[in-house]
């Protein structure tokens, strides 16, 4: 069978300033600005990265890559945080080009990528579905067929006629997905979709993946949520550093990710703020996970997350949430705290501390995404997998208890009675 991408040498260099550079403050101008910047994609689509200069420093996100994809492959891109997983999609979505090497790809693709690429913040809803319509190539009679269907399936009836840049992140992704779902694309490329929309959303998605994966459509599907991988893809890439380390089964590619050791980190810091992860508002400086009591992270011992961060934003009312997932990515809770509650955050060096308590998660190994918000509403900054930790099951005189079903494994009251003798 004749393969639908084709993937040869592929490589990406992006020149990093070392200055600290002005961006856009908030999450609407970070969409009109992508939006802008989508649009000036397709006008100069080859503009050339900035020549050779001091203050600016070569990265390659991704290096010398090759693969091929079948028709009706359903392929899950897994990796950490930076491994040029976004990059590849982008590349094959024509949003950025490729430094050197070479893409083919046969069919029609539709992609969703972070959230703010392919819809103009000044058209409603209602134009943004017609406009991309247009740019996968389909009559205005194919689209109508859709409109109604897409509607529904991103529940924003309501919002038809409002400006895209109006709608929460979470309408926004929601129309975003049902669009790119249901225009039958030939090609459907999602990142990380389910990182935004509630779970019954995050559910709808993976159900109309599934069913496009049915129609024999490929696709491509970036995701933290390895449980949610290994259900809708049969193919999986493993991305390390921008290159493939792994290309095979899913469940191969899940083994392999998870037996890497750079997940098991409790701990990461960042010396230098200027490449500490985050942006112009907020830049995470570390985050160290770390037993209550003792040394040994178990059920008995409680579990405190620390994080340090450099604040920009002034006269804020900021937050700061975790959300904490099993290994496969199963969400367990997500808990946060205002930082400033009176419009008065400063710039400078913050910490915050949570404390999970002994006797809630089992034993396992979870994984944190820290997230940095405004005004409980609005995402500041958001980093997936940013450590991880292994919870050991308590050992009872000398006896290591084999594992309890379950993700958490509180201590309940319970009370019992004996009653009496059946006479
Ligand atoms: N426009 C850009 N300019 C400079 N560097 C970039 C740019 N876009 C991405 N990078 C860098 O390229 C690397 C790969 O980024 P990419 O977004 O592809 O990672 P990812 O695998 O999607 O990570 P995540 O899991 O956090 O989404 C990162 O180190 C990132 O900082
Ligand atoms: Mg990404």
């Amino acid at each position: 069978m004749p393969s639908v991408i084709a993937v040869e040498n592929l490589s990406k260099k992006y020149i990093i300033a070392h200055q600290k550079q002005m961006g856009p403050t908030t999450l609407r101008d970070t969409l009109s600005n992508s939006a802008k910047r989508f649009a000036e994609t397709l006008l100069h689509p080859f503009v050339g990265a900035p020549k050779n200069d001091p203050a600016h420093e070569e990265f390659w996100a991704l290096k010398d890559i090759s693969f091929d994809i079948q028709q009706g492959d359903r392929v899950g891109i897994i990796g950490s945080n930076g491994a040029g997983k976004s990059t590849l999609l982008k590349i094959l979505s024509r949003i950025t080009e490729p430094s050197s090497g070479q893409i083919r790809i046969h069919g029609r693709v539709s992609s969703l990528l972070e959230v703010g690429t392919g819809f103009h913040p000044e058209l409603s809803g209602r134009e943004n579905v017609y406009l991309n319509g247009a740019i996968l190539g389909m009559s205005k009679t194919e689209i109508n067929k859709k409109f109604d269907e897409i509607i529904a399936f991103a529940e924003v009836e309501k919002f038809l006629d409002t400006p895209v840049k109006r709608y929460s992140s979470g309408m926004y992704v929601r129309l975003a997905f049902a669009v790119a779902a249901h225009l039958e694309p030939e090609i459907l490329i999602v990142d990380e979709v389910l990182a935004v929309g509630d779970a019954q959303f995050q559910k709808k998605c993976l159900g109309k993946m599934d069913d496009v994966g049915k129609e024999g459509r490929t696709i491509l599907f970036v995701s933290h949520n390895l449980a949610a991988m290994k259900t809708l893809c049969n193919t999986g890439i493993l991305l390390d550093k921008g290159q493939v380390t792994f290309n095979g089964g899913v469940e191969g590619a899940v083994d392999e990710y998870l037996g890497t050791d750079k997940l098991h980190k409790n701990e990461i810091h960042w010396d230098n703020i200027a490449d500490a992860p985050g942006n112009e508002n907020i830049r995470l400086l570390s985050i160290s996970v770390k037993p209550k009591k003792g040394t040994v992270l178990n059920i008995d011992s409680g579990v405190l997350i620390e994080i340090q961060f450099y604040n920009t934003i002034i006269n804020a009312n900021l937050d700061t949430t975790i959300h904490l997932l099993t290994i496969e990515g199963v969400p367990v809770f997500a808990s946060g705290t205002p930082l400033s509650r009176n419009h008065d955050s400063k710039e400078g060096y913050y910490t915050a501390t949570v404390e999970i308590p002994p006797h809630l998660l089992n034993s396992g190994i979870y994984k944190v995404t820290q997230i940095f918000g405004r005004d409980q509403c609005e995402v500041l900054y958001k980093i997936g997998d940013v450590v991880s930790f292994e919870i050991q099951d308590t050992v009872i005189r000398g006896i290591n208890m084999p594992r309890i079903p379950g993700v958490i494994r509180p201590m309940l009251n319970w009370s019992t009675d004996y009653l009496e003798k059946k006479s």
